[in-house]
């Protein structure tokens, strides 16, 4: 089923009547939605609900709502968000909250997220999405790799597929090392790329992004310690949404943070990759981190992939011992090469660059291959340019 043939149906529980309003344009503007009036609907594919009235009774309604399987996505607001509001409502299963006054971009995204799922249910092994994909990459520990993993990932990627517009995204201000693994001199970070977020377009991001020698497009992070960052909460979430009309992959480097913006954004993405060790203390830090993508995000296995990186035979823990304590089978296997690793990272290469037919790079090259699918090119836009 296409896009054009589905319209999903949207009720508003919204007593604030500016709120109401304003949902309604943002709702009138968009073809493959429609306001469901009738209070007593069997099912409604998004409710928005208004909260912060009565938390306690608006608690019990979320609670029910869900439970009795009569709402597709549940999104909050509020003309304030506090914690003690907000956590509890998330954890029952609300996908969404906006803050008021509503931002008509962030409501625009969440329920193409919505359409989008739909449209992967309707039409199962087929790509509908346009939109470029998004590879988060974070840390069971610090150390573990999670960098070489995002800088081989992204370049490999690149190196299967020349026509793709690749991004690689340094999300951790401060020790953020991606221009040093890649020996690139780069200008512009982020934080600068906030700055100028209404002009956020193709001719923009071209000027303002770094690129490697292989292709991949590079944004690193605000480099220094003497200053403070000053971005609006949510800014990081929404350049990246904003980066997928233009790129077809997007990896991020997230470090070990998985706060805030990070969240979301592993929320929205294909695959999360969790580099790990073999070894007890990393494994169990990715138990850990299963947890809280599965009560903060609903994130759970399918799109959580496990890597054990810097694999040996005799590592404290076996794949298979691994596996058992994590409940899921861990496929993704980078070998231990530290000499070729160091070697790389020392030179600014890649390590396909330093050893093409090394066991890392092959590793690499599977990994990459296992996204890329058929090599077909995203057509049109203006970062068309570029190719
Ligand atoms: N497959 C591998 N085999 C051996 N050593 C590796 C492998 N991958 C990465 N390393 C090494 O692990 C060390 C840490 O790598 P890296 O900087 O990518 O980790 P990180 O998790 O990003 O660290 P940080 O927490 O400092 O950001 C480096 O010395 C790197 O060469
Ligand atoms: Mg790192």
């Amino acid at each position: 089923m296409s896009r054009q043939e589905i319209t999903l149906s949207i009720q508003l529980a919204v007593k604030a009547p500016d709120v109401h309003r304003e949902l309604v344009r943002i709702v009138g503007e968009l073809d493959q939605f429609s306001i469901q009036e009738r209070e007593d609907a069997a099912w409604v594919d998004v409710l928005v609900l208004e909260i912060g009235h009565d938390p306690a009774a608006e608690f019990e309604t979320i609670r029910l709502l869900l439970k009795e399987n009569v709402v597709g996505a549940l999104f909050l607001t509020a003309s304030e968000a506090t914690t003690d509001l907000l956590l509890p409502a998330m954890r029952a299963g609300a996908r969404e909250f906006f803050q008021q006054p509503i931002d008509a971009a962030e409501v625009k995204q969440a329920l193409e997220a919505v359409l989008q799922k739909r449209l992967r249910e309707l039409n199962p092994g087929s790509t509908v999405s346009e939109k470029g994909k998004i590879y988060s990459v974070v840390g069971a520990k610090g150390g573990v790799g999670t960098t070489t993993f995002a800088v081989n990932f992204a370049t490999s990627i690149q190196a299967l597929n020349k026509d793709r517009l690749v991004a690689l995204i340094d999300m951790n201000p401060f020790t953020g090392e991606i221009p040093f693994f890649l020996d690139l001199k780069t200008d512009t970070d982020w934080e600068e790329i906030g700055r100028n977020l209404s002009r956020l377009d193709a001719p923009y991001l071209q000027s303002a992004m770094a690129r490697h020698s292989s292709g991949v497009f590079v944004l690193p992070a605000p480099p220094k310690l003497d200053r403070e960052l000053k971005m609006a909460t949510g800014f990081l979430f929404k350049l990246v949404s904003a980066m997928r009309e233009f790129f077809d992959d997007i990896v991020i480097d997230c470090g070990m943070s998985i706060s805030g913006d990070a969240m979301k954004i592993c929320e929205y993405s294909e695959s999360i990759y969790l580099i790990s060790t073999m070894s007890m203390p990393c494994i169990i830090n990715v138990r850990k981190l299963q947890q809280s993508f599965a009560s903060a995000a609903g994130v759970t296995n399918g799109r959580l992939q496990v890597v054990a990186n810097r694999f040996e035979k005799k590592g404290q823990l076996s794949l298979a011992e691994a596996s058992k304590l994590l409940g899921s089978d861990i496929v993704n296997i980078i070998p231990n090469d530290y000499p070729l690793t160091m070697s790389a990272v020392s030179s600014g290469k890649t390590v396909a660059e330093v050893a093409k037919r090394s066991q890392v790079a092959k590793a690499y090259r599977k990994l990459a291959q296992s996204v890329t699918g058929p090599q077909v090119g995203k057509a049109g836009g203006l970062f068309g340019l570029f190719r």
